[in-house]
């Protein structure tokens, strides 16, 4: 018997639960195990696989998106705990294709990306820095971006590309 209870509660736990948020400005409803990634989530679940997953472990940023507006490793974020929140993916940066924000375009001009792996992490985290601080200094973007890893650039022109985004005005972090 006790047994028995036992197993029912450990069913419980993981008992998929409905996770309702809002990505991009849509609204999706899914279900999710209370241990499935909020990275995990994002790529299979709902198809949107801007979001990159790289170490996994809180290490890399790749995984960054904004959870409620502030930039947050979706790889350290169960999906459950995104029930209710709004979600800022590398999808959703841009109006549309055809119209890039400021960042993204000065990531464009100035070679800040070559594998790209890193890139979703790195304009999702600097769009939340011209947000907070639309006219940083060199050594402040270097401290914002300092959780995000590069294995490909050396960061300076990702540097540059954050400065160019922050002089060209009001677009950066559009
Ligand atoms: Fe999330 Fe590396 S994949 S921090
Ligand atoms: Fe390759 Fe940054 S461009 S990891």
């Amino acid at each position: 018997m006790a047994d028995m209870r036992k197993d029912s509660a450990e069913d419980a736990l993981f008992e998929a639960r409905d996770v309702s948020c809002t990505v991009n400005g849509q609204i999706y409803r899914a279900k999710a195990e209370p241990r499935r990634l909020l990275s995990d989530f994002l790529r299979e679940d709902l198809n949107l696989k801007g979001t990159h997953v790289g170490c996994e472990h809180g290490v890399c940023g790749a995984c960054t998106i904004l959870l409620n507006g502030r930039p947050a490793r979706s790889c350290l974020t169960f999906a459950v705990q995104a029930d209710g929140a709004e979600i800022t993916t590398v999808e959703g940066l841009a109006q549309s294709p055809a119209r890039l924000t400021r960042l993204q375009e000065s990531f464009s001009e100035e070679h800040a990306l070559q594998c790209g792996f890193c890139t979703p992490g790195m304009l999702v985290t600097a769009t939340a820095l011209l947000q907070d601080n639309p006219s940083p200094t060199a050594d402040e973007v270097k401290h914002y971006l300092s959780g995000q890893l590069c294995r490909c650039t050396g960061y300076e022109q990702i540097v540059s590309a954050v400065l160019a985004a922050a002089s060209g005005g009001q677009k950066g972090g559009e």
